[in-house]
């Protein structure tokens, strides 16, 4: 299918910059912002004083429940003034005519021409009497493929002689469907291992491959493009060291040992691989977890666990593109990052996810957020003069607590941190989910409190900024929602830069750049290089 869905001109935006509520924004943060304090904050509103707690008013105004998300956004250094005035931000840059530009399936992807509507991969299929959509067609495309992917995870699954899925494949084709395997391994199949091969790196490939029986193992070789170097030279070590193992008749084993997942089924096809499973251009890399590229996934929690993973993303999908922007939680949230980036002047953010099965969800959400938001023109390509996304960063709580929230606590800079917690536990050992989840709470509680001590080294300043993100459970259905509201909140923070977040080309200078040494390494031709790398290249010669 085409690129783009022919669905008319894109809307009008304005850059945020040029519209009078970020002057005005400028001027609350000078007069009110700067000087913020929540400690104070909780001290003044009471709903009720007979019964209520302090500050009860402003945790009912700055707190919500989105599908499957409660969020508290109160400890943060933000009022009502400064949330009233984002919101004006939003409507003054065309926020919400740009996302609903994005679900009409427009080619809001300016410098590749491409609509983004990963959205469509957990849309449910048209009814007979639905309003017709633009993306009528590609809606079917995405229910046939999810049909015969899930029919397919489905036979994998019920196969008792494969033992281990190899998925081999890096950035988005490799960080959604580790962390969401990890994420969900409680309801994992018994029986069969899951490994993730990522880097052009031989010791990761070797390293798995050490652990495997041929006879007993499926590649999952996944690559949007099917041409990235690394996930490359990978599939070619792997489909040697089978053929190898295998022996005569490695061949005809190929189509039940290797299947690819990619938009280039002709790529597929010319490196050998004739089990395949598509998606397409509207998907970006980073936000292809839901597509073929879920199908580790699949695998793991079956077809009925994948299609709750998508009805909860789509209920947040849902909420992003119908509740009011007072009280739509992705929009609250990618307002707050523009507030602390451009107001406050925070260049970072930190992510805590206390539950150690979503180890890998601040990797997954690095890549979101800075390979969507990391660009420093605007959509028109003209250099931007206030900055963009933050570096996001962190580990699962309590671990991070012993290691770098020293620097969260006391340090020089003020870091917003962002908690994930799950209200019950999925194991019954007793004591430990209470103390991981007094751990969130005074962890939170102590950043904007504080300590005052004379002495100065027991000195807390306080008033650091946290959110808590809050999931009753850790469910398929919990964790799409939460995946969905973190692509939509940085699709704001996108959007108010007036930043093409769907593109990535700040990736390709490097991957020239190694084409031309990975040559000379081997040459030994340093003419025209630097001193630096020429004298490092020769070192790494000798
Ligand atoms: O690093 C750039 C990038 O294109 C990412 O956006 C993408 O997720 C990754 O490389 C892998 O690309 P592919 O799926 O085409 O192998």
């Amino acid at each position: 299918m085409t690129a783009a869905l022919n669905v008319g001109a894109l809307p009008a935006t304005t850059r945020c910059d040029r519209t009078p509520a970020w002057t005005d924004l400028q001027a609350h943060f000078a007069a009110a912002g700067k000087g913020f304090d929540l400690r104070q904050a909780f001290s003044v509103d009471v709903l009720d004083a007979a019964k209520d707690n302090l500050g009860a008013q402003r945790f009912a105004n700055f707190s919500q429940q989105a599908p499957h998300v409660f969020a508290d956004l109160s400890k943060n250094l933000i009022d009502e003034q400064a949330e009233s005035l984002l919101q004006k931000l939003a409507q003054q840059c065309g926020l919400e005519a740009h996302r609903d530009a994005m679900f009409a399936g427009q080619p809001i992807n300016t410098t590749e021409q491409r609509a983004v509507m990963h959205f469509l991969l957990r849309q449910p299929a048209q009814q007979v009497g639905d309003k017709p959509q633009p993306w009528h067609d590609a809606l079917a495309q995405v229910h046939s493929t999810l049909s015969s992917m899930l029919a397919y995870a489905e036979q994998v699954r019920a196969d008792e002689s494969i033992t281990d899925i190899v998925n081999i494949g890096i950035g988005g084709s490799d960080l959604g469907p580790q962390m969401a395997v990890l994420a969900l391994a409680e309801f994992s199949i018994p029986g069969k291992r899951f490994h993730f091969v990522s880097n052009v790196d031989g010791h990761e490939l070797a390293g798995v491959l050490s652990q495997l029986d041929a006879n007993k193992t499926l590649f999952l070789v996944a690559s949007k493009t099917f041409t990235t170097p690394e996930t490359m030279i990978n599939a070619l070590s792997a489909k040697r060291w089978f053929e190898a193992q295998i022996g005569v008749g490695a061949a005809s084993k190929i189509a039940r040992h290797f299947a690819a997942l990619t938009t280039n089924l002709a790529g597929a096809q010319a490196f050998g691989i004739s089990t395949t499973f598509g998606f397409w251009d509207w998907v970006g890399g980073r936000y292809s977890l839901m597509s073929a590229i879920g199908l580790p996934l699949a695998i793991s929690i079956g077809a009925a666990g994948f299609k709750e993973f998508l009805a909860g993303a789509h209920a947040m999908d849902e909420h992003f593109r119908t509740a009011p922007a007072a009280r739509n939680l992705p929009i609250r949230l990618g307002l707050l990052d523009v507030w602390y980036r451009n107001f406050h002047g925070f260049s970072s953010r930190s992510l805590a996810p206390y539950h150690s099965a979503l180890q890998r969800l601040p990797a997954y959400l690095q890549q979101l957020e800075m390979e969507s938001n990391g660009k420093r023109v605007d959509r028109s390509g003209a250099a931007l003069p206030y900055g963009t996304a933050p570096v996001l960063w962190g580990e699962p709580g309590s671990n991070g607590q012993h290691a770098y929230f020293q620097m969260l606590h006391q340090g020089t800079d003020v870091v917003p941190l962002e908690f994930v917690a799950v209200k019950n536990a999925s194991h019954s050992l007793p004591g430990h989910h209470e103390k991981l989840l007094a751990n969130v709470l005074a962890q939170a509680q102590a950043l904007m409190l504080g300590q005052s001590d004379a002495g100065g080294h027991r000195h807390f300043p306080g008033n650091r900024p946290s959110t808590l993100l809050l999931l009753d459970e850790l469910t398929p259905a919990s964790l799409g929602a939460l995946i969905a509201l973190q692509e939509h909140r940085v699709f704001v923070s996108g959007a108010i830069w007036s930043i093409n977040s769907f593109d990535q080309w700040g990736v390709e200078l490097g991957k020239v750049l190694a084409k031309d040494v990975e040559a000379r390494l081997a040459s030994g031709d340093v003419n025209g290089l630097d001193a630096s790398t020429a004298g490092m290249l020769q070192k790494m010669r000798a």
